[in-house]
């Protein structure tokens, strides 16, 4: 094993997402294990630049595998973005004694981690984003319990959709993604998911959907649309506009992002904390952790930030199949 690094740096960036925690304590405890320092940053790569930092032992990771959100805060630094900022975040890593950044976190959290590289600061990135949109791996922290989180919600929509024989029209999460919202279509059992992905036919995607439905004898209609289409207020109104339903609009927005983190979060999580240390001490550095074929393995990160991800197309087809008749 290689034993240059001496103290590795943690910190979240970007969204938080659960399962933040059980990565951070993942990466403490196989420190600690594996005979290096621990440094917490505070607030992503804006604690970076401004020295915000705290150690990290046993105890400040006792009992945060079973805890949303992130320990560390969280934060987006456009100065980070700038040849300024991350002079500066260097310069904290030296004077520290930082010998690597594990940085957990989306694509812009990756992208940091790559710029962070090249400046000569050695890195290694952990996907956690609800949005399940970081392209060079299957699986990123914290969508299965954004899913769930948003499958229970809907599931109460539903009981009182169904008394009322209604409309329902959730918009869930995922930027410019639909990962979420075609994950939670098929697990809802919904009418009609719209993603950002497809190109929008309001007729086509929901009208028509919810026609055929009526017509084979279903009286509540469950519409999800991913928040990168555009407001769900809007299909509401063209629902309502065009089939003479009365529509009622839920917004999921945050809720999706807390929570305590599910066996699948937890567990991912865990491991891929562990496996990054792994990694960084066996000297491949400047990686990403990524879930490929469902095992945990590494990527180069320059590699991983130039990589584009769409939706899963058997996914897709599912989908379209269920809610097509
Ligand atoms: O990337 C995670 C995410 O929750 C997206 O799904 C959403 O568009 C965005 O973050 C919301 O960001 P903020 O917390 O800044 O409102």
């Amino acid at each position: 094993m290689d034993r240059k690094i001496k103290r590795i740096g943690i910190l979240t960036s970007g969204g938080d997402a659960p399962g933040m925690n059980p990565a951070i304590r993942a990466v403490v405890r196989s420190c600690i294990y594996m005979g290096v320092e621990c440094i917490g940053i505070r607030r992503g790569y804006s604690g970076l630049i401004n020295g915000d930092v705290i150690p990290l032992d046993d105890k400040s990771v006792n009992g945060l595998v079973t805890r949303g959100g992130t320990i560390l805060y969280t934060a987006r630094c456009p100065e980070f973005m700038t040849d300024d900022g991350l002079q500066r975040a260097v310069k904290t890593c030296k004077y520290i004694g930082i010998d690597c950044i594990i940085a957990i976190g989306g694509d812009g959290t990756f992208r940091g981690a790559r710029d962070l590289s090249v400046w000569g600061v050695p890195v290694m990135g952990i996907p956690g984003s609800i949005d399940n949109d970081i392209a060079c791996t299957e699986y990123s922290i914290g969508f299965d319990t954004a899913c769930n989180t948003a499958i229970e919600a809907i599931d109460r929509l539903r009981d009182t959709m169904q008394s009322h024989e209604r409309c329902s029209v959730v918009e869930v999460m995922g930027r410019k993604a639909g990962h979420i919202a075609l994950y939670v279509g098929i697990a809802a059992g919904a009418t009609a998911v719209l993603v950002p992905e497809q190109e929008l036919d309001l007729d086509r995607d929901v009208i028509e959907k919810i026609r055929r439905a009526r017509l084979s004898g279903r009286t509540h209609f469950m519409i999800i649309v991913a928040e990168g289409v555009g407001s769900a207020v809007d299909v509401a109104s063209y629902i309502r506009e065009h089939t003479g339903l009365d529509p009622r609009v839920t917004v999921l927005g945050h809720v999706q992002r807390g929570g305590s983190p599910t066996a699948r979060d937890r567990v991912t999580a865990s491991r891929m904390g562990h496996y990054a240390v792994k990694c960084l001490l066996e000297g491949r550095v400047n990686r990403a952790i990524v879930t490929k074929n469902g095992d945990i393995t590494d990527i180069d990160i320059e590699e991983a930030v130039e990589m584009k991800k769409g939706l899963q197309s058997s996914m897709v087809e599912c989908l379209d199949t269920l809610t097509g008749v």
